[in-house]
């Protein structure tokens, strides 16, 4: 079954413990949390005094998301401030290998990230050492953008990467993600949905999650009818 994150860069941050007690009772699987240190994206969010209050208030997995340079450094902070995974991105590390061992070693799960114009080819030599690898669907910095459609054909390479290492990681989707885009990503072979923006800006958290629960559910039928989709 797809798991769905919903990522609270796009909740009230006045008011995360609300926002933290909707998706749980909506049923999400994880809660995505965005770290952004202003140089690796142009933007700058939270860090880990906010992740230990988040976690405070949450039973579900913390899926800590380091948009950051150099996040080596920082892997023992947010794990003692409650990341139950931590995500690095491919172009943001100088030793890929040691930084997701680091994160192994401090007991989280590990993820390596993707960049829209970064290949998959990038972590060819990782897979191995990852438990989710999170396929960028925009370019990453901030809520509410257009899903970049030249990344499916990357979800299913990662799909197949994983398949063929003999691993149990997982592909995690993340950008523009909502009850269309999330029928060809799972599709296409994504197992984690992150979606902030489409959950967050609707009517009805719970709604949305239901939604976005059933579209999966559609696109896993169709992957396993149709196949993945041939994309070049
Ligand atoms: C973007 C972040 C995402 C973001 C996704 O840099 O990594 O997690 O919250 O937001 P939506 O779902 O609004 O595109
Ligand atoms: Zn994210």
């Amino acid at each position: 079954m797809t798991l769905i994150a919903p990522s609270l860069l796009s909740a009230d941050f006045a008011n995360l413990a609300a926002a933290i007690a909707a998706v749980e009772a909506a049923g999400a699987d994880w809660i995505h949390v965005d770290v952004m240190d202003g140089h690796f994206v142009p933007n700058l969010t939270i860090g880990p005094p906010v992740i230990a209050a988040i976690k405070k208030r949450s039973h579900l997995p913390l899926d800590v998301h380091l948009m950051i340079e150099d996040p080596e450094t920082w892997i023992d902070v947010y794990r003692r401030a409650g990341a139950d995974m931590m995500t690095v991105h491919v172009e943001a590390c100088r030793h890929l290998d040691r930084t997701l061992h680091h994160i192994r070693e401090s007991g989280a799960r590990a993820g390596v990230s993707i960049n829209p114009a970064t290949p998959v080819a990038m972590i060819q030599e990782v897979i191995g050492v990852v438990d989710l690898v999170l396929v960028m669907t925009v370019n990453p910095g901030f809520g509410a953008q257009s899903f970049i459609r030249s990344t499916l054909g990357k979800i299913s390479s990662a799909a197949g990467m994983i398949r063929r290492a003999g691993t149990s990681a997982l592909v995690e989707v993340d950008g523009g993600i909502d009850g269309a885009t999330a029928v060809d990503v799972v599709q296409a072979g994504a197992g984690v949905l992150v979606a902030g923006n489409y959950v967050f800006t609707a009517p009805s958290v719970g709604e949305a999650i239901g939604t976005l629960r059933q579209r999966a559910a559609e696109g896993e039928r169709r992957r396993n009818a149709e196949g993945v989709p041939r994309i070049v």
